[in-house]
């Protein structure tokens, strides 16, 4: 196992009613700004269990944050903030709005130029407003680490960056707040903790025994659950599962002393800032085709997986690989995710500018082996046509 150093200060309010619990969390008298996306929250009562629970705070609103938030936007929001001053912000939605919320809460403070966070990738960040969440789109796991990733719609680039400034104070997980998320949104969510447990999960093996059975043991329920959440939307244990799946899939926890890859991330981000792909339709796209253009490297590791993940052990090494590979692209499938760049209308002809994109961003040594070159790139993208 390699070295680690290890804390998570965001505190989790699991459960049914929990948005009630939320003032206990915020200094009384506060002025608190709730941030919000398109108004899903409007039209399910959680926007108003949110102001029941904040009764007697000095309250304000910014709605308006898109999927995959964008800097021109969240600037907006950080002028509101200087014009009016605020204590505290709570975040109310999908990983878009809890990610366009840490950028607010680190630029409102930030000395310098406030894109400077992000072409820093958010390491000079030395301090942020406080801000708290309530989930309701399970899949990015934003709501218990210091992530986020933010589009300059000028330039058409998706910047990821982090700093330990930006955890939530807390983060509310009641499972009835997703019933009301479209089938579509239910699967990238899915779909998303899935890729972000590969990503930690299948690279190289360390000895790590700990983190390969929890990441394991929420790939198998992710198996299970997932395509139950699509046959039954208001099954309040498929959702709790798979709620805190999605939590523990991207709170540092599976990913401590273990090497990481990420590639098919970076490869995704680029396809979501050229062509509007949602953030989990892109990651389907890529990750079987990277996965063939690293079975050497990941060997080991795919082995264990096509094993303990999905029950091969019959035929060569190369044969069980290429089964979990398939097995993988079917679970996609099973998700109701399409998982090839022409099923998004995107053609061949469109790889080299995501290659270029790839390139301008310094993303030209991608994986755990530092191995994904952009012609590595290319290639996978042409297997995914
Ligand atoms: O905007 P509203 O009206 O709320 O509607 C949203 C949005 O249209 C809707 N929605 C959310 N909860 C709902 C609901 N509709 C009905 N009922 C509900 N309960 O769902 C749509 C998508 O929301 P969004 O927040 O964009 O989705 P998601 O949570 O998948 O977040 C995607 C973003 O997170 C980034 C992605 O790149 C992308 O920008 N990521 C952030 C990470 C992190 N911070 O650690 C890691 C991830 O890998 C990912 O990159
Ligand atoms: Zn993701």
């Amino acid at each position: 196992m390699l070295n680690f150093n290890y804390q998570n200060p965001t505190r989790i309010l699991f459960g049914k009613n929990q948005i009630k619990n939320i003032n206990k969390h915020i200094p009384t008298g506060s002025k608190v700004l709730i941030t919000y996306g398109g108004g899903s929250i409007k039209k399910n009562g959680i926007l108003d269990a949110v102001k029941a629970a904040l009764a007697g705070y000095d309250l304000s609103e910014f709605g308006g944050i898109e999927p995959n938030p964008s800097y021109e936007t969240l600037m907006k929001c950080v002028k509101q903030i200087h014009d009016s001053k605020v204590d505290f912000i709570l975040a109310v939605g999908g990983g878009s709005v809890i990610d366009g919320t840490k950028f607010i809460a680190a630029a409102v403070p930030y000395e310098a130029d406030p894109s400077e966070i992000l072409s820093t990738f958010g390491y000079k960040i030395k301090t942020a407003l406080p801000f708290g969440t309530v989930l309701t789109l399970p899949a990015t796991g934003s709501e218990m680490n210091c992530g986020s990733v933010i589009t300059i719609k000028a330039t058409h680039t998706k910047i990821p960056f982090s700093n330990p400034a930006v955890y939530p104070v807390f983060s509310v997980l009641d499972p009835e707040t997703t019933y009301t998320l479209p089938p579509k949104q239910v699967s990238n969510g899915v779909i998303d903790t899935f890729v972000h447990i590969i990503e930690q999960y299948l690279t190289y093996p360390v000895n790590a025994k700990v983190q390969d059975r929890f990441a394991e043991g929420l790939l198998l329920t992710l198996i299970e659950e997932g395509p139950k959440a699509l046959a039954e939307p208001e099954n309040y244990d498929v959702k709790a599962n798979l709620m805190w799946c999605a939590t523990l899939g991207l709170n540092g926890l599976i990913g401590a002393g273990v090497p990481q890859d990420w590639a098919t991330h970076m490869i995704g981000h680029e396809i979501t800032a050229l062509h509007g792909v949602d953030h989990a339709q892109t990651l389907a796209i890529v990750l079987p085709s990277l996965l063939k253009t690293q079975k050497e490297s990941k060997k080991e590791k795919l082995l264990q997986y096509a094993d303990r993940i999905w029950g091969i052990t019959q035929g060569s090494d190369d044969e069980k690989i290429d089964q979990a590979i398939e097995k993988t692209e079917h679970f996609f499938h099973a998700m109701n995710i399409k998982t090839k760049l022409s099923d998004y209308g995107i053609a061949k002809e469109s790889i080299p500018a995501i290659i270029e994109q790839l390139a301008a961003h310094g993303m030209v040594k991608l994986g755990e082996k530092k191995e994904i070159t952009p012609d590595v790139s290319k290639q996978i993208l042409e297997m995914s046509i």
